[in-house]
């Protein structure tokens, strides 16, 4: 059973003036895929906070896999790719890619998520857009294709097997 961390970035979710559904719809979908989430944060949308709770979930918790969730967009606070960037040692890109070219199949407002994935140690992170809407339909698409990456990563099988 692989172990999840999940962070909501989100000013107005960490002040309490919204309820963090994307977390939720999060937990709920990798809970149903028989992983096993281990630790939970909603943060505001600042690098120095977002690289820390990485850093504390790969390093310390060990976690094999933090999603976040929230800050891939324009705005001027929204920063959890560059968060990313900082704590990832190397990229996975096509997990982005490929979040990027299905949603596309479902809104052109796809192509304004600039979420990013990537490797630190033993632990994945992937940035996953804002929306519930957008984390289930991203989950949806790539967690079956995570799941191998998973088993490669952890060292759980040599053997590249496509669908
Ligand atoms: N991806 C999917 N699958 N479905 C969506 O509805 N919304 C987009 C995009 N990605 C969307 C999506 C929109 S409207 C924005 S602005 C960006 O994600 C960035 O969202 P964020 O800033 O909340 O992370």
């Amino acid at each position: 059973m692989f172990t999840v961390g999940i962070i909501t970035a989100s000013d107005s979710g960490a002040n309490g003036k919204r309820v963090d559904k994307s977390g939720q719809v999060i937990r709920e979908i990798v809970e149903s895929f028989g992983y096993k989430v281990v630790h939970y944060v909603l943060v505001p949308d600042e690098i120095p906070t977002l690289e820390k709770e990485m850093i504390y979930m790969a390093d310390e918790l060990k976690v094999n896999l933090i999603l976040t969730t929230g800050g891939t967009g324009f705005s001027n606070r929204d920063v959890t790719p560059e968060a990313t960037k900082r704590v990832i040692t190397k990229e996975a890109i096509g997990i982005s890619e490929a979040i990027r070219y299905y949603s596309l199949q479902i809104t052109p407002r796809a192509m304004l998520s600039r979420g990013i994935s990537g490797i630190r140690g033993e632990t994945l992170i992937v940035n996953l857009p804002g929306s519930p809407k957008a984390v289930k339909e991203a989950l949806d698409f790539i967690l079956d294709s995570l799941h191998h990456g998973l088993e490669i990563l952890l060292g759980k099988t040599s053997e590249c097997a496509s669908k």
